[in-house]
C-alpha cells in the first residue's frame, strides 16, 4: 500500500485545483461559435459573398484578401492593405465618412463600404454602405465579435490615410534617394503586390507594372510606382509606412528597375 503523505496529498490537491481552473479558463476562452458567426466567417473568405456580389462586377477579392482575422503580429507572411478586423466591434465608429455612428452596426463596422468598393469595384463616390444585405452584415458582426472576445488588444491604429498627390510625390522623392536591395524587393513584392499585380510583367486585377516597351524615362516611371503605393488609386488601397517602410518600397523599386533594365 502506498502511504500518501500529507505533503504529497496537498500537492495533488493543488495540482487538481490548477487543472480545474485551467479547464474552466480554456473552456471559457473557446466559447462555442454560433451559427451566425460561422456564416460570417464563410462570407469573410468568399469572393461571391454568399452569392450576393454581382458576378458582372466581381473583383475576385474576398475580405480575407485585404484583412487578417487574426492578430497582425501572427503574420502569415502576406502584407495586406487593410488591418486586422479583430477589435472592430470596439471601435464604435467608422472612419468612412458615409458610415454615420447610427449605421455602424448596419454596415458591420464600415465593412459595407469595402463590400461595394473592393468586392464589386463600385467607385468610392457611388458607394452605398447599406447595400450590404442586413443578414450578412449581422453575420459578419457576429464573427467580428467572436474573434474579438478571444483576444484582448490595445486599440490598434487603423486609420486609413492615403496621401494627397503632392505628399505622395514628396514620398516618392525620398524613396528614390534610398539604395534598394533587389532580392529583398522580390520577396516584398510577392507579399504585398502580387496579390493584385501577378508578376511585374503580368497583370492581375492591377496593371502590368513592367511593359514590354521600356519606359522613355525610367526614373520618372520608378517615381510614379513609389508614390502610387502611398497615394493609392481607384481600386488599389494606399499602403502607409506601417505596412511598407520607405526602405521596403525602395527594395521593391530596385527589383522592378532590374526587370525593366533586363530587357
Ligand atoms: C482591396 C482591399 C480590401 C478588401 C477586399 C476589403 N477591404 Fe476592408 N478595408 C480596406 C482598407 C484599405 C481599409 C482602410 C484601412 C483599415 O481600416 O484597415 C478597410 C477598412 C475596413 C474596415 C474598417 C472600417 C472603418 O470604418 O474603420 C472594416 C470593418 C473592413 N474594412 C471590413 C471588410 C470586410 C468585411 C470586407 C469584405 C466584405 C473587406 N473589408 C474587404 C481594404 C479592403
Ligand atoms: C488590392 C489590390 C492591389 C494591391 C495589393 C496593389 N495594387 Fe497596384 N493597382 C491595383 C489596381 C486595381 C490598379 C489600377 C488602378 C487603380 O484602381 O488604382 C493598380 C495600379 C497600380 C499602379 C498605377 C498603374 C501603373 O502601372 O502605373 C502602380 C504603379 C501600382 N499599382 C503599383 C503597386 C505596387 C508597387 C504594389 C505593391 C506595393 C501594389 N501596386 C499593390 C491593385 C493593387
Amino acid at each position: 500500500m502506498i502511504k500518501i503523505t500529507p505533503r504529497f496529498s496537498s500537492i495533488t490537491i493543488s495540482m487538481f485545483a490548477t487543472l480545474i481552473t485551467l479547464t474552466v479558463v480554456v473552456t471559457l476562452g473557446q466559447a462555442e461559435i454560433s451559427e451566425q458567426a460561422k456564416l460570417g466567417r464563410h462570407l469573410f473568405y468568399d469572393p461571391s459573398f454568399g452569392g450576393s456580389v454581382d458576378p458582372r462586377k466581381a473583383t475576385g477579392f474576398s475580405c480575407a484578401s485585404c484583412h487578417a482575422d487574426f492578430e497582425s503580429k501572427n503574420s502569415d507572411g502576406l502584407i495586406r492593405s487593410g488591418h486586422s478586423i479583430i477589435g472592430v466591434p470596439n471601435r464604435k465608429e467608422s472612419q468612412w465618412e458615409k458610415v454615420t455612428p447610427g449605421l455602424f452596426q448596419r454596415t458591420a463596422g464600415g465593412a459595407g463600404v469595402c463590400y461595394q468598393q473592393f468586392l464589386q469595384a463600385i467607385p468610392a463616390k457611388k458607394v452605398d454602405p447599406v447595400a450590404i444585405p442586413e443578414d450578412q452584415a449581422k453575420a459578419l458582426m457576429a464573427y467580428f465579435n467572436y474573434i474579438t472576445q478571444k483576444v484582448s488588444l490595445p486599440q490598434p491604429e487603423f486609420t486609413y490615410a492615403p496621401l494627397s498627390r503632392e505628399e505622395a510625390r514628396t514620398e516618392g522623392d525620398n524613396i528614390l534617394k534610398l539604395e534598394g536591395d533587389k532580392n529583398r524587393g522580390w520577396k516584398l513584392y510577392g507579399r504585398s503586390c502580387a496579390n493584385c499585380h501577378a508578376g511585374p510583367k503580368k497583370r492581375g486585377i492591377g496593371s502590368q507594372l513592367v511593359r514590354s516597351r521600356p519606359p522613355a524615362n525610367i526614373q520618372a516611371r520608378l517615381h510614379k510606382i513609389a508614390s502610387y503605393v502611398r497615394q493609392g488609386g481607384y481600386l488599389m488601397p494606399a499602403m502607409g509606412k506601417d505596412k511598407l517602410s520607405d526602405p521596403d518600397v525602395a527594395d521593391i523599386i530596385a527589383f522592378l528597375e532590374q526587370i525593366i533594365l533586363a530587357k
